[in-house]
């Protein structure tokens, strides 16, 4: 992914400065080059020596370090970088940048730089929400320069909060996105999502669901952001972890689900991937219902859901360009799935069986069709990544068709 990517790493003197080791050797394995500048302080907590044996490269700490001044400089050093990343970055390294203090060589050099910069704090948690560091975090907002973490927990210090600096792995795949020049096509667009069944209470401790389990969904989101949108996902109940960079807003049913899709709107693109109940419990008990003495059973009094894909796909004012319903039937999937375009109002249905024998329903692998008024084309089995990826494919192409139309 990083193959002939520069990165130059300023590394602060923070406890968390040893982190910058396994930053290291991420960037190298996945093919980068790394130029490590350090602080003079950070020199405290890592051997410079350590380092420069790891990158292959001689650490820069001092500014008037004649023969590189005459060599490359302090201005030159970052021409030769695609991304300076600041990992540790101490709540000092970040007053300076706010202030465009240049007093040392890291310093000097960030701001010097015309790069991306990606900044990845840590320190104690006071220090992270005092006024004069959140401050100097907005200014940094709004020059340009993006962040990553801090991570919640416990400190080295033995205090718990904001103030930890971010994995390492997390670090260096923000490095990936910042560094991605795949094109992207669905940059500047909207995708809203819903994905994951829905929950319908019976009482406070039962409830109607569905099997599903969000997989497709939120694949689709992943290849979205990939893709370049701003993704936000409305999610019933999962198993699975959320996606990174998407706005995630969890819900329980499908009430909840219409609300959060409503106030989410307006959106480019909506794909309803949700597994809605048709049904909520009309009668829904106040208190855990009981076992009747009589053997009688309770009954259960359904009312209808609102239709969310039918809701978007008809909205009078925030309809998205393209709206796009799934239909997972067991039975006479074409003809069930296209009479529901029309019902519903939406473009495509992507629709796919999902009896019991496909294994589809909670699975990694879908079979899908999409359905559009004048066509049907199947699609072969394959993971829910690569449906996903395709979809999202064929998504930013026709939304150049309706606007080029
Ligand atoms: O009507 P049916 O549930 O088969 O339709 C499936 C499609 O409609 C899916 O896209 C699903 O997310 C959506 N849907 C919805 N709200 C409902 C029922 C279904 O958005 N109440």
């Amino acid at each position: 992914m990083l193959a002939n990517k520069r990165i130059l790493l300023v590394i602060s003197g923070g406890i968390a400065a040893f982190k910058a080791l396994d930053i290291i050797r991420l960037l190298l394995k996945e093919g980068a080059g790394v130029q490590v500048i350090m602080t003079r302080a950070a020199t405290e907590f890592v051997a410079p020596l350590t380092i420069a044996t790891l990158t292959g490269k001689p650490v820069l700490t001092e500014l008037f370090d004649l023969t590189r001044e005459s060599e490359i400089g302090h201005i030159e050093l970052s021409r030769a970088a695609d991304l300076v990343v600041v990992a540790p970055a101490t709540a000092n390294l970040i007053a300076k940048m706010a202030n465009g203090i240049a007093d040392d060589l890291p310093s000097t050099m960030l701001l010097a730089t015309d790069k991306p910069v990606l900044v990845a704090p840590a320190m104690n948690v006071r220090m992270w929400y005092h006024p004069a560091t959140q401050r100097n975090l907005a200014t940094l907002h709004q020059d340009g320069l993006h962040f990553v973490g801090p991570a919640v927990g416990m400190m080295a210090c033995n205090e718990e909060g904001p103030g930890r600096l971010s994995e390492p792995e997390e670090i260096v795949s923000e490095i990936r996105s910042l560094l991605d020049d795949t094109p992207k096509p669905l940059a500047g667009k909207h995708v809203l999502i819903t994905a994951g069944p829905t929950h319908e209470p019976i009482d406070p401790v039962r409830y109607i669901a569905n099997r599903s389990s969000g997989k497709q969904g939120y694949a689709l989101a992943v290849a979205a952001r990939a893709a370049g949108a701003r993704v936000t996902i409305v999610s019933g109940p999962v198993a699975i972890d959320p996606p990174k960079g998407v706005e995630i807003i969890r819900v329980e049913t499908a009430r909840q689900m219409h609300a959060a899709v409503e106030a989410h709107l307006p959106a480019d693109v909506a794909i309803m991937a949700a597994a809605v109940a048709d049904w909520h419990v009309a009668n829904e008990g106040a208190e855990k219902i009981k076992k009747q003495a009589d053997g009688s059973f309770p009954a259960l009094q359904f009312e209808e859901n609102p239709d969310i894909a039918r809701f978007v796909g008809t909205h009078p004012d925030k309809r998205p360009k393209l709206v796009v319903g799934f239909a997972a039937e067991t039975q006479n999937l074409e003809e069930n799935a296209t009479r529901k375009l029309a019902k519903k109002g939406v473009d495509w249905i992507i629709a796919n069986d999902v009896s019991p024998q496909t294994g589809i329903m909670g699975g990694d692998h879908n079979m899908i069709k999409i359905i559009r008024a004048d066509s049907i084309e199947a699609w072969q089995d394959m993971s829910k990544g690569e449906v996903a990826t395709r979809l999202i494919t064929r998504i930013g192409e026709a939304l150049d068709e309706i606007i080029e139309i």
